[in-house]
């Protein structure tokens, strides 16, 4: 290394004063440090080392990083032999400086990571003297236990619609970062906060504000002493720039570094939901500069612009006067539009997370938005979803109702438990904040509504001291959290609740919940519902009613093609034992496999709600039969759901003002009998075709009480405004000849249905019916509707239609005939076309092979004679090479009866 500087001659030679030395400082810049060998001259300076001036001109790295995205869960991480931390947190992204251990590395630089094992590490937590324990025992149902002592995704321990593998390894990216120059920042993490000016969480924003953009980017490295923000917000389509500029009120905290802007209240094209408008996003390209002005790093995210709110405000006089009963609201407002939301719960769609590819996601975001949903409850004990799963949801217009990953289980309150939560909360609602799908925080699920009242059965002395408990880590810890780096987020504490009394966030406990502070007549909140006994699933009189539900349902086998992926011939039973093992409802409570009592339990309730209901498959060859079982206890599952989903969305015009239908549960994480109406390789089951019928935006649906047998038939509309249009309603035999004077009701009723809003077109007794056979009748209804979509394009009206059937005895007791279905192919529109010939089709089921993963246009419908369908099969993966068209089937019930 040579160091070298020209001196001036002037300076040495000039006129001589009269002195006896001359003293020049060779001190500060004019220097230059080169290397022939490594053909490098930066600027040098005195006095330095050449090190110093080396990484001042970027030639050498100053410090090195290693970043963890996501660690599953507890490592110890070396590097050159040397220690560099540990981590306990799955879901937290973690950050090493190795400058000293790689500058004093000997050898080849080494990354080791040792992962401990997460079910001995709970285990021994567990056993500690001095960790928390509660009263109430029988959580410990999986085959894993003390899963709430660590932070891992909990259905990792087992859950009762998956396996229990406890993964462990670095589950998401990881990177080695080196700076190269002292000022220099690499990006960790940035949230892009949008929001109307002086939003606040739990209150209703003003959408006439300006909108305020904050960007706050957390990064490692150094920052200049005065460094400056830019932004360039451009509309994804057109490219047309919506704002740009410097940011202001830039501010520096710990490792981050804030500014906002204001953009004007109308500018944005807003975001919508699916089905409610366009989904408008814009990429927001935020810079960081130096003094200078140079640019030291930069960051883009993909955004919208909307407000999403969850209304917990007292119901109003105005709202009293429109006839909804008094209490509190309960439901979602976009952009400042109360809507119905329609959707399910999202599990984790693979026990291994890094087999969850985008294609795969893709494919599942389709089936959502085909099956007409609109919000997803990304349920509490999986994991957070990746930054590309909400970009899906972005892209879809599907809102995620989003959970911190707590549920089922109460939670120690230890400090360093706290300050561990404290940083995945931190990371995770900075991390997905920028996404529109965004619709909602929750603290966790189930336990406020759950584990509160079981734990007060157990222990009812120390009752408050548990809900002490529950607000430190649900209230006063993460409130505060989701406050400070996101206004544009409503949060509560845990899903299913009664809403809150009131905010302060002075308090210790800044928001006050209602809990089951509650007056009869009322209503607060959502709700949560089960019931097993399959006798009353059709018992509309004991749904919940509420004001939004956020999950219900039952259990149902998948497909034959499904379970073919995962088991062997001779284990295709109903009760085989591999079936059996894969039924995780009841949860065996151990790792046993030899233990099948708790399985049998739910085995026996699929089967029993089959032959209460259904004609009993019985077929000779025992797979058709195990095909025509598991297909059975679909239709139970279909049924029983729709029922559920009409009687919510008809609660929109009753006093509940219901605004809200989730079920349980969107798909699979494994080939086994679940609540899902997804299996596992995407294939749907007569629920998400059911889902997708019942979801649209005018229905027609008929209520029949089969104790006392009033039947009643509705027309709900989800649009915003008004809808007019008729109902044609036809008693027919099961042969498809119309019953004499249509058995005594009107063949058509018309009829206006206010927005969100439902009415009433018919109200009789079965037993008031001339209906000469109850086995051999079957009401068909179907609707036509004028009215406009949300955000519809030019405002032009649509026409909206919906068929729905019912049978005044269970489909099981019908005196079925075989409709001698016709089925065509026509290869050059790719469709298919079923006609019934000789009698009504009910739940008529259009099947296709395995080796591809579609869905028709509309499937387990009813067919009466004389009419055609024609239908399109979306293919979403095919192995078949197109083959599979050749090899679809079509069956109805009267197949379920045949040997
Ligand atoms: C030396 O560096 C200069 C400038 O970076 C470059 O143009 C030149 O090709 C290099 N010479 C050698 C021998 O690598
Ligand atoms: C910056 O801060 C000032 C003072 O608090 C405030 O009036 C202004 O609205 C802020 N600007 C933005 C873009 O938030
Ligand atoms: C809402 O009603 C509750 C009674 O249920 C009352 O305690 C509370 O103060 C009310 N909140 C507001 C903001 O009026
Ligand atoms: C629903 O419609 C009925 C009948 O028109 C009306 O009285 C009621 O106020 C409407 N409900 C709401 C919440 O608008
Ligand atoms: C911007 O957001 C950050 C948190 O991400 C917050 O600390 C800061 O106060 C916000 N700035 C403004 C002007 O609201
Ligand atoms: C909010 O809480 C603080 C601290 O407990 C209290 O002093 C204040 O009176 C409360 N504010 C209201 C409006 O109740
Ligand atoms: C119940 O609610 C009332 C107001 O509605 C409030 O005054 C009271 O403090 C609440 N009780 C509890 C135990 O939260
Ligand atoms: C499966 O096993 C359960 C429990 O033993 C039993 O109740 C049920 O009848 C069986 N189902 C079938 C279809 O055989």
């Amino acid at each position: 290394m040579h160091l070298w500087k020209s001196l001036s001659l002037a300076t040495l030679s000039s006129g001589l004063p009269a002195l006896a030395q001359q003293v020049h400082n060779l001190g500060g810049d004019g220097w230059t440090v080169s290397s022939k060998a490594l053909n490098i001259s930066v600027p040098g300076h005195l006095p330095s080392q050449v090190h110093l001036d080396l990484l001042a001109a970027g030639k050498i790295a100053k410090s090195s990083w290693l970043v963890f995205n996501g660690l599953d869960t507890f490592t110890t991480i070396e590097f050159c032999g040397q220690h560099i931390g540990t981590t306990d947190n799955q879901f937290r992204q973690y950050t090493f400086d190795i400058s000293q251990a790689l500058s004093s590395c000997k050898g080849e630089p080494v990354l080791s990571i040792d992962f401990g094992s997460a079910p001995k590490i709970a285990d021994a937590i567990a056993d500690d003297p001095s960790s928390e324990k509660w009263p109430y025992g029988p959580q410990q149902v999986y085959e894993y236990t003390n899963r709430w002592y660590i932070r891992k995704e909990q259905s990792d321990f087992g859950w009762d619609w998956g396996p229990a593998f406890a993964p462990a390894g670095p589950w998401r990216d990881a990177y080695l970062v080196q700076f190269d120059r002292e000022e220099s920042v690499y990006i960790l993490n940035t949230d892009l906060d949008i929001h109307r000016k002086g939003q606040i969480n739990h209150i209703t924003p003003d959408q006439s504000a300006p909108w305020v953009v904050n960007a706050s980017i957390d990064f490692i490295g150094t920052l200049p002493s005065r460094p400056s923000m830019t932004i360039d917000i451009k509309d994804v389509e057109s490219g047309e720039c919506l704002k740009q500029g410097t940011l202001e009120n830039i501010s520096v905290s710990g490792k981050a570094i804030s500014g906002s802007i204001v953009v004007d209240a109308n500018a944005p094209k807003l975001w919508w939901p699916n089905g409610l408008g366009k989904q408008n996003l814009y990429y927001a390209t935020v810079t960081v500069h130096d003094g200078q002005k140079e640019e030291l790093a930069c960051v883009t995210k993909r955004t919208g612009f909307r407000t999403i709110f969850l209304n917990r405000n007292n119901i109003t006089e105005a709202q009293l006067a429109q006839g909804i009963a008094p209490g509190a609201n309960w439901h979602f407002e976009v952009n400042g539009q109360e809507f119905y939301a329609k959707g399910s719960n999202l599990i984790p769609p693979d026990a291994f997370w890094p087999r969850v590819t985008e294609a795969r996601m893709q494919r599942l975001f389709g089936a959502v938005v085909a099956g007409r949903q609109n919000m997803l409850r990304v349920w509490a004990s999986g994991a957070y979803l990746p930054d590309f799963m909400y970009d899906l949801a972005d892209e879809n217009g599907v809102l995620l109702w989003s959970e911190f990953q707590f549920s089922d289980a109460m939670y120690p309150v230890a400090k360093p438990f706290l300050e561990n939560v404290a940083a995945e909360v931190e990371y995770n609602v900075r991390r997905v904040n920028h996404h529109p799908s965004l619709a909602l925080w929750a603290g966790g699920n189930e336990i406020e509504s759950l584990e509160l009242p079981l734990t007060q059965e157990a222990d009812p002395d120390h009752y408050s001291y548990y809900v002490g408990q529950y607000e430190e880590l649900f209230i006063s810890l993460i409130l505060p959290i989701v406050y400070d780096n996101s206004r544009s987020i409503s949060y509560m504490p845990s899903s299913t609740n009664n809403g809150f009394l009131w905010v302060n966030m002075s308090a210790p406990v800044p928001m006050a919940e209602r809990y089951n502070n509650i007056t009869a007549g009322s209503y607060y909140g959502d709700t949560d519902y089960y019931n097993y006994d399959s006798s009353v699933a059709f018992d509309f009189d004991g749904y919940p009613v509420g004001r939004f539900a956020n999950e219900f349902g039952f259990h149902s086998m998948p497909s034959l093609q499904t379970w073919q992926q995962a088991v062997p011939p001779d284990m295709l039973h109903f009760n085989s034992s591999t079936v059996m093992l894969r039924n995780h409802h009841y949860p065996s409570g151990d790792l046993s496999t030899h233990n099948f009592k708790n399985s049998s339990m739910g085995m026996g309730e699929m089967t029993m709600a089959v032959e209460r209901y259904y004609p009993i498959p019985n077929k000779e060859n025992s797979v058709a039969n195990f095909s025509a079982w598991c297909h059975a206890t679909q239709l139970f599952q279909a049924d029983m759901y729709k029922s559920e989903i009409q009687f919510y969305r008809r609660g929109s015009g009753m006093p509940n003002r219901q605004l809200g239908s989730l079920y349980w549960q969107l798909e699979d994480i494994w080939q086994a009998p679940t609540w899902a109406g997804i299996e596992y390789d995407g294939r749907w089951k007569v629920l998400h075709y059911m889902a997708r019928d019942i979801y649209q935006p005018v229905i027609v649906s008929p209520f029949w009480n089969h104790s006392t047998g009033a039947l009643s038939v509705y027309v709900t509309s989800d649009l915003w405004e008004t809808a007019t249009g008729s109902v044609s309603l036809k008693w027919l035999d099961l042969s498809g000849k119309p019953l004499a004077g249509n058995a005594g009701i009107p063949e058509t009723k018309r009829f206006t249905v206010g927005g969100l809003n439902t009415t009433q077109i018919v109200a009789t007794n079965i037993a008031d019916l001339s209906i000469p056979d109850k086995k051999n009748a079957v009401l068909v209804m179907s609707v036509t509707a004028q009215g406009h979509l949300p955000n519809a394009e030019n405002n032009s009206p649509s026409t909206f239609t919906h068929q729905n059937f019912l049978t005044p005895t269970w489909p099981k007791d019908l005196t079925l005939e075989d409709p001698k279905i016709e089925l065509s192919h026509d290869a050059q529109t790719g469709t298919f076309t079923v006609e019934a010939k000789n009698a009504v089709s009910l739940y008529t089921w259009l099947d296709y092979p395995a080796g591809v993963v579609g869905y028709f246009e509309d499937n387990s419908f009813t067919l009466v004679p004389g009419e055609k369908r024609t239908l399109k099969f979306t293919v979403q993966t095919d192995e078949t090479n197109g083959k599979w068209m050749h090899d679809v089937t079509v069956t109805s019930l009267w197949d379920q009866t045949t040997r």
